[in-house]
């Protein structure tokens, strides 16, 4: 690494506001922020904005167990190129993170990864929902957030008993995928109007819903964090509004598929479209779209599910469900969020960068771009327009649903740590 490196000519913007500024970095650690700074080497951020690097609070990496769709280096690599400097690597891998063996392996092939990659540790072993995971032994090695992702905590006294022990182990959060399974058994889609045109059996939206009333309860009750996972329902943000606004420690993410696509999608019996939760109505998407504007829902996650291309390749209802998002990310929510004003510039960068870190106590990560801070740095073009090219993506598998979208901002260089993982758009190892 060079002595010095200079982010030139770059728009800082990071949660104590924006200014046109250079930055400065030697050791990793951002030293200036101010205009007409020198260094050893340059990076050209002209016209760009400069900001904390994104933080995605729920990655699906597949190491161990599926390299096949993603290991943990083409998955981080994947992040980078989305200008992500921090993601959750959930825990549904096989076998699954409830075990410090498996916990450790992931964090140490994400050390020599290009993004920092933390673990989420399960809630129950084997993510069965009968037994709790060793969540102190976890937690020990560094785990912060607990969730069974990928299924939902069913039982409310194990939900409770896990909550309990969780708000024992500083910092720690606990995250429910809000699907009742016995509501959901058999469904493939979201449940209503096309569903029953389509004769796919259908995921109600009561099923999620009714999981976030009662864990709200919960969250009440025993008084520690609860996330909710991928939020997708009216219903749900209604009960999450409520929730913040009496003061209960409860946080949301919701997934950019979940605010730019419908479940009329299904009509084309694509399984790019199949996930969990699904796609749901018009009204949900634009109930989505109130809550990451008016704060309700705290961050953008990506749910990055890759599925390697022949499980993709079958019919819907036997497809596994799940799609790509790290690379899409950015340049969706800057296309459907602040290009039609849903939400600023700087309010779209607090929910994929600073809200995030702070759900996940990720203390180095979300910025603000200060002298002493690690330099984790995006620099994106807001400007520029690209097409999703499933071909050109750095992830292992191609299942993006979004393939020939043109997307305005896209992301040119990307710091780890001070070292340019990204260059340019391209992953530089
Ligand atoms: O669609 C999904 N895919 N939802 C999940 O919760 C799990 C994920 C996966 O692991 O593929």
């Amino acid at each position: 690494m060079p002595e010095s490196l200079l982010v030139r000519g770059g728009r800082v913007v990071d949660a104590t506001g924006e200014r046109a500024a250079d930055v400065l970095i030697e050791a990793g650690v951002v030293v200036a922020v101010e205009p007409g700074l020198h260094g050893d080497e340059t990076l050209d951020a002209a016209g760009c904005v400069v900001a904390p690097g994104l933080v995605d609070l729920h990655t699906h990496l597949r190491e161990p167990g599926h390299e096949e769709a993603e290991t943990i280096e083409t998955g981080a690599r994947a992040a980078a190129r989305g200008g992500f400097t921090a993601v959750v690597a959930m825990p549904n891998t096989e076998p699954a993170q409830d075990d410090p063996a498996v916990v450790a392996a992931v964090l140490a092939a994400g050390a020599r990864s290009t993004c920092d990659v933390r673990a989420a540790g399960c809630i129950t072993r084997g993510r069965r929902g009968t037994d709790l995971a060793p969540m102190g032994e976890l937690h020990a090695l560094g785990v912060r957030v607990f969730t069974d992702d990928g299924a939902c905590v069913e039982s409310a006294a194990m939900m409770r008993r896990a909550l309990e022990y969780a708000g024992s182990l500083p910092g720690a959060v606990v995250a429910q995928h809000a699907e009742d399974a016995a509501l959901c058994e058999g469904g493939h889609m979201h449940e209503g109007e096309w569903s029953s045109r389509l004769g796919i059996p259908g995921r109600p939206a009561v099923a999620e819903v009714s999981v976030v009333a009662r864990d709200c309860l919960l969250a009440e009750l025993t008084g520690t964090p609860v996330h909710f996972l991928h939020v997708s329902t009216e219903g749900a943000i209604a009960l999450i509004r409520d929730a913040k606004q009496r003061g209960l420690p409860v946080t949301a993410e919701a997934a950019p598929h979940h605010f730019t696509l419908t479940d009329a999608e299904c009509a084309s019996f694509d399984p790019m479209f199949k996930v969990h939760p699904p796609l749901r109505s018009a009204a949900d998407v634009a109930a989505v779209k109130i809550g990451l504007a008016d704060g309700t829902i705290d961050a953008i996650a990506t749910d990055h599910a890759p599925h390697a291309p022949e499980t993709k390749e079958r019919p819907f209802e036997e497809a596994p469900p799940g799609m790509l998002g790290l690379e899409t990310a950015l340049g969706l929510t800057l296309t459907e969020l602040v290009e039609p004003g849903v939400v600023s510039l700087s309010d779209a960068l607090a929910l994929l960068s600073w809200r995030p870190a702070a759900v996940a106590g990720l203390v180095d990560h979300g910025g603000p771009v200060a002298p002493g801070r690690p330099a984790h740095l995006v620099v994106f073009d807001p400007a520029a327009t690209w097409t999703v090219d499933p071909a050109r993506l750095a992830s292992k598998a191609r299942n993006t649903p979004y393939p020939g979208r043109t997307l305005t901002g896209r992301v040119r260089h990307t710091l780890r740590a001070g070292e340019p993982v990204v260059i340019d758009g391209e992953a530089q190892r």
